[in-house]
């Protein structure tokens, strides 16, 4: 029988300034999460709507994608104006509604920060356009004159992520460098307005009350000197993998620690009934996140050095399949890689960019991280479960994505003329797109927008996403839903949970994972088979029915099971 622990719901964090460090923390796509107005598109007023449910879902925090004024070439990450809310999204009394109710609820919030580049919109840019060459402007972002006879080649050979060259030439002849679309320039952090001006900026949202910050491309801001060539037009293969002239530069680090000294100048926030921005627990709980792909889970660890960043997503978990072996590799590397800089361990299977892990576990092992291909669902769906009890047994801080708490899958048939990524028009022939983990998401089974808003989805929802909604799962012992609830109740009250960072590897049959924490054992079978072994204890939770007789259960295909020992 699969046994539940009934679980109090005290903060598990609320006094603490090293809350992060085994926290959960949900990530709210603002475009997708609540319509308060019923226009289509996600906004503050619709997530202020729903916090009781994330403060009941269990989550301690909430990290929000961008919502700055910005002309959305890249759904917000394209930015216009870092202290304005783009009005699609609200104003700044909405946001600071948002703070306040999320503290009131004991929920931290994060913002994301976009510092590699801005909008081609942000007024330093146009200034700069304006005035033409020689313009002190331009020298605050990259241009320069083009190669060939009559400049009209770029000047270097990179190439930008989502697809083409990285160089844009502007009316007067010269060039800039867009590492992303053309409708976000790069900043040259060598210029020390640019510096100023961040550090600017965190004070100003620091004032306002957030908790911390998701650093976007925080692996890019330093471009190596000269900005040399890469010498091969096969870029997008090495990137993640080999040193690039534009990504994770030793110079990046000076930038964080400044930062860093600035979160410290600030106190907490209290948390609770009494929440009050700004004041409350001593330093060091205002914290920076990094958004940086790196070749190794090493060169990801000196994000987090003590005097820079707090945590840094693990992206090397995020591309790992369902594999027993594979997935123990990357737990102990990731494990040690934190370790001596005594930073917590992060791990985190979904998010805005890549495809939902219920529908990359419904497809066969190998197909990276942006499919287009439904796969099996079901398959998907029992793998992504059992995958999340895994994620919420291991040491340190996890990231949950909207949706996944429902079992969502990425919608893989949306039409061309609907998509929106700009990664979609720029790098055709390419498979898979972003636009399909961000669809709205279902809080009703019926209604417009499945209880998204009172109008439409800025993307449509697919056939049968109402069953797939908050409404239809709440309640039902065996929905998606129900699981996380439980699972996140239980890690804020079980010792062993999230907090240190080390485990115990216990032995296990071929394709199962066990490991051991205080007073706590989680075995997953990643085998598409029922595997015999003795019963490590009382089972606390499963995402499927664990039986146990005479001390030894049958543990299900794609079943991960967490016992109290
Ligand atoms: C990473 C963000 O997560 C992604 O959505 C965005 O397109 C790029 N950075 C560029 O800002």
């Amino acid at each position: 029988m699969t046994q539940h622990l009934a679980a109090p719901t005290a903060p598990a964090s609320g006094t603490r300034t090293d809350w992060w460090r085994d926290a959960v923390i949900y990530q709210v796509y603002p475009r997708s999460f609540a319509d308060g107005n019923g226009d289509g598109m996600g906004d503050l007023a619709g997530i202020r709507a729903r916090l009781p449910y994330l403060r009941d879902l269990g989550v301690d925090a909430v990290w929000l994608s961008p919502f700055y004024s910005s002309p959305q070439a890249d759904a917000g990450y394209d930015v216009a104006d870092y202290r304005a809310i783009d009005p699609m999204f609200g104003d700044l009394h909405d946001a600071d509604a948002l703070l306040r109710d999320a503290h009131a609820l004991g929920l931290r919030v994060i913002v994301d920060l976009v510092p590699n580049h801005s909008s081609d919109q942000h007024d330093w840019f146009q200034r700069a356009l304006r005035e033409g060459p020689g313009s002190p402007l331009r020298e605050r972002y990259h241009f320069r004159p083009g190669k060939g006879a009559d400049g009209e080649l770029p000047p270097n050979d990179w190439e930008s992520i989502f697809g083409g060259p990285a160089w844009t030439r502007v009316e007067d002849g010269e060039w800039y460098l867009h590492l992303f679309a053309p409708e976000q320039p790069d900043f040259n952090w060598e210029h020390p307005a640019v510096r100023d001006e961040f550090r600017s900026i965190l004070r100003f949202w620091l004032d306002m009350g957030v908790d911390g910050f998701r650093v976007d491309v925080a692996h890019g801001l330093v471009k190596a000197e000269g900005l040399p060539d890469l010498g091969t037009h096969d870029q997008l293969k090495l990137l993640g993998n080999d040193a690039m002239p534009f990504f994770d530069q030793d110079g990046v680090h000076e930038i964080y620690r400044s930062w860093r000294a600035v979160l410290a100048e600030y106190a907490g926030n209290d948390l609770g009934p009494a929440g009050s921005g700004g004041r409350g627990q001593g330093s060091g709980a205002r914290i920076l996140v990094a958004e940086a792909w790196t070749p190794t889970v090493e060169r990801a660890a000196a994000y987090v050095r003590p005097d820079e960043m707090h945590q840094a997503f693990n992206f090397h978990y995020l591309g790992t399949y369902w594999d027993a072996a594979e997935l123990r590799a990357v737990i102990d590397e990731s494990l040690a890689a934190m370790r001596p800089v005594g930073a917590p361990a992060t791990w985190v299977l979904s998010n805005h960019d890549v495809t939902r892990h219920a529908t990359r576990f419904a497809n066969p092992p190998g197909l990276g991280t942006q499919l287009c291909t439904p796969g099996d669902r079901e398959l998907g769906l029992r793998r992504a479960r059992a995958a999340t009890l895994l994620m919420l047994a291991l040491p340190g801080s996890a990231y949950v994505y909207q949706g996944e708490e429902l079992g969502l899958p990425d919608v893989t048939d949306l039409p061309d003329e609907v998509r929106q990524d700009p990664s979609f028009v720029r790098a055709s022939g390419q498979d898979g797109f972003r636009d399909g983990c961000r669809v709205p998401i279902p809080w009703t089974v019926d209604g417009p927008s499945h209880g998204f808003g009172a109008g439409g989805s800025w993307l449509p929802q697919p056939a049968g996403w109402g069953e797939l909604s908050v409404q239809a799962q709440t309640g039902d012992p065996d929905s998606t839903l129900e699981l996380y609830r439980r699972a996140l109740h239980v890690r804020r009250t079980q010792p062993g949970l999230g907090a240190g960072d080390s485990l115990e590897w216990l032995d296990a049959p071929e394709g199962v994972l066990a490991f051991r924490r205080e007073g706590f054992v989680c075995t997953a079978n990643t085998t598409g088979a029922p595997v015999r072994m003795p019963a490590p204890g009382r089972v606390l939770l499963a995402n499927t029915a664990v039986e146990i007789v005479d001390g030894t259960t049958e543990l299900p295909a794609d079943t991960t099971a967490w016992w109290a020992v």
